[in-house]
């Protein structure tokens, strides 16, 4: 079941998530949490920084996945994924740099899937899943198209997405062609999962979904959503604003 909720803004949602992080952590030390990048889910990166430096939470037996990366941006590089995570989260709480993963190709022609498919399916079950949504509805970097991947593949990003992402490279040429992620049934494999839209830019993809509740289309991702039992979409006013909620 999906179910749609508005908060006044971001750090409201981030604080209503983070205080998810906290009771599952006590419930059990070694929660597995797949963690997404992008600008919606900085708030919440924030707020279980703080949470970690008030000894609300101990991440020591944690295990984390990432949604997605580029392909070709070593995870050095200022825009990788790999390197996002470390400075918004990784190197500011203590989950123990071998139990976080980030796919990584290392061969850019072998385009080799299986390694990240193996980690996911050793680390198991997400017990939380973070998501973000592209304008486009795409999840991770799961975008529209006639049939989705079920596991880890290589795609080619749309150019809805390389122009909205090329706001965080120098300019839009510069922004990678290809990339990795998870796929639907990879996403899907998880207790709890919360997806973050906020600013206006989310308003019509969430109208969208919000409209075709129950429905799924693989030309919005997103609406893969709607087969899991436990997911929750947290909208800020902003992203909320053509629905009625
Ligand atoms: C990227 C990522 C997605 C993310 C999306 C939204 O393309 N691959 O995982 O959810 O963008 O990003 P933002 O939160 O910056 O709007």
């Amino acid at each position: 079941m999906v179910k749609f909720v508005k908060m006044r803004d971001p750090s409201e949602i981030a604080e209503a998530i983070a205080k998810e992080f906290i009771t599952q952590l006590q419930i059990k030390r070694d929660s597995v949490f797949g963690f997404a990048t992008g600008s919606s889910p900085i708030p919440l990166y924030k707020k279980l920084i703080e949470d970690f430096h008030n000894g609300l939470t101990d991440y020591c037996l944690a295990k984390s996945v990432n949604l997605d990366e580029y392909i070709g941006l070593s995870p050095n590089h200022e825009q990788s994924y790999a390197y996002f995570m470390k400075k918004n989260l990784f190197d500011h709480i203590n989950i123990m740099p071998k139990n976080t993963h980030v796919p990584d190709i290392k061969d850019n022609y072998l385009k080799d899937t299986s390694e990240y498919q193996k980690i996911l399916d050793s680390v198991g079950q997400r017990d939380i899943q973070i998501l973000g949504i592209g304008t486009n509805g795409h999840i991770g970097f799961n975008e529209p198209a006639a049939s989705l991947h079920a596991h880890t593949h290589i795609v080619r990003l749309t150019d809805s997405t390389t122009k909205a992402n090329s706001r965080f490279f120098k300019s839009e040429d510069v922004v990678p062609e290809y990339a990795i992620t998870m796929g639907i049934a990879d996403i899907l494999n998880s207790r709890k999962i919360f997806l973050i839209a906020t600013g206006c830019s989310k308003a019509s993809i969430i109208e969208t979904l919000y409209n075709t509740q129950g429905f799924v289309n693989p030309q919005n991702p997103a609406s893969m959503l709607f087969l899991h039992s436990d997911c929750t979409i947290l909208v800020d006013e902003d992203a909320a604003s053509n629905i009625p909620l």
